[in-house]
């Protein structure tokens, strides 16, 4: 669990974790606010936890990523990864900002389709496809499918063929950098199960072109997620791909698109991740001269710093060592921390509270596992039972990777833009909760013997 020791730098403090969020403010009276809206509004009327996205946010986002590309005079066009952020409303507003869908499962593409955006506006990555799910990529006629493998390639193209169709597709290669994050968030090194390597690309690809069925359109690149060190391993990875790409037409192949992953970081604690504008800096400089076509995959980068997960402090537990500030919200809804470590701002949604001294507390869930812990040794105020807390920059991999463990509902989702609000996904129900599960007869209380 990442301790305030495994830091070399202090906390921020909760003013600064405010400052450094333009879609928070803290209203004298109604405390924490997203956009216009009081927390407490929202947790009186739905209940907690529940996560709170700021429409502002993600538009002002997915604008600042495109203008950047456009500033940098690339042909580019975003995918959101909507592994990071599948709730419909969010798909929706983003594909009226023009954004397409970066997918990975039969459920993504629907989530993706039932949202409004257009088949040709979605492309499908992963390392796992099935046969089934090709088959529906090739019935929708998606824009294109990214290749993880010679195999991968091989059965796609019966598929398609057995179909009479043809499908557009972009070889996923490994560049073998390490974008310096997380273990198990990094992806292009040779060591990972994902793409391709390198020095593989060129036959494999020369193999793609001369199957039948298939529509080679380029290639594909993904190093990781919540990259924060620099654009180091960014411009390291085009660059390469820039030269595969000249490799590749030198021996007289169609390479004319080049989709850019994605991967970008924020600051969760004190980072200061690259933002936009260096990312298309590295993508010109290795890529920006061969007359590409751009794809890009942003998820967190979008989605992250939009939502909160708002809870409820359920009581404070004073240990023999320790202060527990034990939530409603635990890790099957926000995984994050149980998993990878990760540092969330956590902020008192009272104004006094906000104010009020501070001492060192762990902020835990429920759930009966030690790693049900969202913080240790974090400087936050008394924060008896009933009081409210948002966990900040969990609007990526937050809903998207809740689970109902412990038999926990899955939470609410709720839409601000203004003053306005909307609950954009309904706390499951505890019906939802059961619903599809069954006792076998053979197991029905009149067959069991006393
Ligand atoms: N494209 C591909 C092929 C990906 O695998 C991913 C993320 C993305 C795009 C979007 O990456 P982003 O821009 O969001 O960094 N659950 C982890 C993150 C896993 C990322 C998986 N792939 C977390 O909570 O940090």
């Amino acid at each position: 669990m990442a301790d305030a020791t495994a830091f070399d730098t202090p906390d921020p403090t909760l003013g600064e974790l405010l400052a450094a969020r333009p879609m928070l403010s803290m209203h004298p009276s109604a405390g924490l606010c997203v956009e216009e809206v009081p927390l407490t509004r929202l947790a009186d009327a739905v209940g907690t936890p529940a996560w709170v996205y700021s429409a502002t946010t993600l538009r002002s986002r997915a604008r600042a990523l495109t203008g950047a590309l456009s500033n940098a005079a690339l042909n580019a066009h975003c995918h959101f990864a909507v592994k990071s952020n599948p709730n419909l409303a969010v798909l929706a507003l983003l594909a009226r900002e023009g954004f397409g869908a970066d997918i990975v499962s039969e459920g993504e593409m629907r989530a993706a389709r039932a949202a409004g955006i257009p088949a040709r506006n979605i492309v499908f990555s992963g390392v796992g496809k099935t046969e089934r799910e090709l088959r529906l990529a090739i019935a929708e006629d998606i824009q294109q499918i990214n290749l993880e493998s010679a195999e991968e390639a091989e059965m796609l193209s019966a598929i398609a063929t057995t179909l009479g169709r043809t499908m557009r597709v972009a070889l996923r290669v490994n560049p073998h950098v390490d974008a310096k994050t997380h273990a198990k968030i990094t992806t292009g090194t040779d060591e990972n199960k994902f793409g391709v390597d390198v020095p593989l690309a060129p036959d494999l690809y020369r193999r793609i072109c001369a199957l039948p069925g298939l529509e080679p359109l380029g290639l594909a690149v993904h190093i990781g997620s919540q990259i924060t060190r620099g654009i180091g391993s960014y411009a390291a990875a085009y660059r390469r791909l820039g030269e595969l790409v000249v490799a590749l037409r030198a021996r007289g192949l169609p390479v004319p698109r080049v989709d850019c992953g994605g991967g970008l970081g924020i600051p969760y604690r004190d980072e200061t991740p690259a933002g936009p504008e260096a990312l298309a800096g590295a993508i010109h400089s290795g890529l920006g001269n061969l007359g590409l076509e751009l794809m890009l995959e942003p998820g967190r980068w979008i989605c992250g710093p939009a939502g909160v997960l708002l809870s409820r402090v359920v009581i404070q537990k004073q240990g023999t060592a320790r202060r527990f500030v034990i939530l409603d919200a635990a890790m099957n809804d926000l995984i994050r921390p149980a998993m990878y470590e990760s540092w969330h701002g956590i902020l008192p949604v009272s104004p006094t509270r906000f104010h009020a001294p501070v001492s060192a507390a762990d902020v835990v869930g429920p759930v009966c596992e030690s790693s049900d812990t969202f913080t240790t040794h974090r400087a936050l105020p008394d924060l008896p039972g009933g009081e409210l807390v948002a966990i900040l920059d969990a609007g990526a991999y937050g809903a998207s990777m809740s689970s109902t463990y412990n038999a926990r509902p899955l939470a609410p989702e709720i839409l601000v833009e203004g003053a306005r609000w909307s609950v954009v996904r309904q706390r499951q129900g505890y019906d939802a909760l059961l619903a599809g599960q069954s006792v076998p007869d053979w197991l029905a209380p009149d067959r069991l013997v006393p």
